[in-house]
């Protein structure tokens, strides 16, 4: 049966959907501009746009950009006879915390199959339309308010990777997976990897949080969504991310990616 990709063309969702594909499993990738017969039409702010998306699904990976409009998806999909839902969260929300995190307790709570993906911050932050590598392409400088904290940045691909396992082992998971790259870096040791490899200067320029948020709200980011991710970085900058799981090779049975292949392939996609 069908398995729903919410978010499916984005970061992590386009990941899993290929992912699927390649193991033969059929495929719905929702998105608010379909393009292909696989897509279907999916908004959060249209709750008419539910029913038609979870219609024969078995599975859906869940990626929430407007946690607070998921109630109303969440019944959508049991009645529609949805058994298995695996929700993309994050290593900084755990279970019930605002948003995100009581999202992931209703899922446990209600969904006879589940998983909670939560993982670090992203290799893919680096490159694209993410403010970081917009301060990378713009002025040669990573922008943070982390200080010396460091991170275990994961690969988009890894998460993907782990996603395919939790929306289709026979068994299901009914747990949170935290997930990290191998190992934790500094910001600067990640600016000084992709000086080492691009042959081009990049420097870390650690700011206060204040100076954070001025910076995210330049880049269009609400001054609300500009103050958690402060706020997050002050977490980082505090060792909330200085820690390493074993998930991505215990369930995918490869290691993680390391932050040097991730620069190296984003070199030679010409996106670094
Ligand atoms: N970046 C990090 O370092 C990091 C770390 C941990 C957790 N996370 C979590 O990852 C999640 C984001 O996942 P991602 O990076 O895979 O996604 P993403 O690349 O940010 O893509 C967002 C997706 O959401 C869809 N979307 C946006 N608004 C929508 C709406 N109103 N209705 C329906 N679909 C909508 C977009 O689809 P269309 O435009 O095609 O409609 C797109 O596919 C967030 O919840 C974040 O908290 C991120």
């Amino acid at each position: 049966m069908t398995i729903l990709v919410l978010g499916g063309t984005g970061t992590t969702g386009s990941r899993v959907g290929a992912a699927l594909r390649e193991l033969g499993h059929p495929v719905r990738i929702a998105t608010r501009r379909p393009v292909s017969g696989d897509d279907v039409r999916f908004d959060w702010t249209e709750p008419d746009t539910f029913g038609p998306a979870v219609a024969g699904a078995r599975a859906v990976y869940l990626v929430a950009s407007e946690p607070v409009l998921a109630e109303p998806f969440l019944d959508r999909a049991r009645a529609a006879g949805v058994r298995r839902i695996v929700l993309l969260s994050s290593s900084a929300v755990a279970e019930g915390m605002f948003g995100l995190g009581e999202l992931h307790r209703r899922i446990a709570a209600t969904m006879p199959e589940w998983a909670v993906l939560r993982p670090a911050w992203f290799m893919q932050n680096f490159v694209g339309e993410h403010p970081l590598a917009a301060g990378i392409r713009a002025d040669r400088e990573v922008v943070t308010a982390t200080g010396d904290g460091r991170v275990a940045f994961v690969d988009a691909g890894d998460i993907a990777a782990v996603a395919v396992r939790a929306l289709t082992d026979d068994r299901p998971h009914n747990t949170d997976h935290l997930i990290t790259g191998p190992r934790p870096l500094s910001y600067a040791d990640a600016a000084a990897i992709i000086t080492e490899l691009t042959g081009r200067p990049v420097l870390h320029r650690p700011v206060s949080a204040a100076e954070l948020i001025t910076r995210l709200t330049g880049y269009g980011y609400s001054s609300e969504l500009s103050s958690v991710l402060a706020a997050l970085d002050g977490d980082v900058r505090a060792g909330s991310e200085d820690r390493t799981t074993d998930t991505v090779a215990r369930l995918t049975g490869r290691p993680p990616r390391t932050f040097r292949d991730f620069v190296l392939d984003s070199i030679n996609r010409k996106e670094l």
